[in-house]
């Protein structure tokens, strides 16, 4: 669903690669951790000290490849976006053996590659998720996982898309899709992937403290965290 029926902003829209081409400059300052990696901080099913190929997909400006660099040491990490000069910023972090620009729906990668594959935030700007799962499935090791960590359809269904300040005062909206969490299972169900473990994060007083004009969205689910692993044939 196009998330403008939801819409209570009403903020221009621009496209991925225009709107993450300007983000590019700010990003790393007004994106928080909350949103994302205290989910994968709480995680429990990965094995993350044994990867040891790691697939970054719309890696950004490369917070998930460092994260990734500190829980799994012995991996080599590779990062694709769709937005260049996001990969600008990713490659000074040093974290990736490679980087390339490709979307995420397809890679261009080499099938059966990785024994960890992750997603964080940018779900909600694919049309449809089959793609993306069929994707990843084709370029992970039987029996590697997916964790995906997307921005919570139940929060861009409160009204807020993802949006920044193109200057002080201008916000825009990156175009945005609702997806419902049960939209990701039949997605990941159809092409062999099972769910391990799932969490949401609330808009809760760690929140507030960064965003208080948040306070109206006080409990209301923000993000969310899924653990995928291939099923593996015989089991
Ligand atoms: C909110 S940022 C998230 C970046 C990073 N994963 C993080 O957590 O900081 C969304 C990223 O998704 C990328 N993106 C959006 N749609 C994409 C697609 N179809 N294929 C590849 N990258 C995409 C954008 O270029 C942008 O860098």
């Amino acid at each position: 669903m196009d998330h403008s029926i939801y819409d209570r902003r009403r903020y221009p829209i621009v496209g991925v690669r225009e709107g993450y081409g300007e983000w590019s400059r700010t990003y790393e300052q007004t994106v928080h951790d909350e949103m994302d990696v205290r989910l994968l901080d709480r995680l429990r099913t990965v094995d993350w000290p044994s990867r040891r190929a790691a697939l970054d997909l719309a890696c950004g400006t490369g917070r998930i490849g460092m994260w990734l660099q500190r829980h799994c040491p012995d991996a080599a990490i590779d990062g694709v976006d769709i937005t260049p000069e996001m990969l600008a910023v990713a490659r000074s972090t040093g974290a990736y053996r490679t980087l390339g620009i490709a979307d995420v729906s397809e890679t261009g990668l080499p099938a059966a590659t990785y024994d960890l594959c992750m997603q964080s935030l940018a779900d909600e700007h694919l049309p449809d998720l089959g793609p993306l799962y069929r994707e990843v499935r084709r370029v992970t090791k039987p029996g590697g996982f997916f964790v995906i960590v997307g921005y919570h359809s139940h929060f861009l269904m409160a009204g807020v898309p993802t949006h920044f300040d193109r200057a002080p005062g201008e916000p825009v909206t990156i175009r945005s899709y609702v997806h419902l969490l049960s939209d990701h299972v039949k997605a990941a169900h159809a092409v062999g992937w099972s769910l391990v473990e799932m969490d949401e994060g609330l808009v809760d007083d760690a929140w507030l403290q960064k965003k208080p004009q948040w306070r109206v969205y006080a409990g209301l689910p923000v993000s969310f965290s899924m653990v995928w692993r291939q099923n593996q044939p015989g089991r």
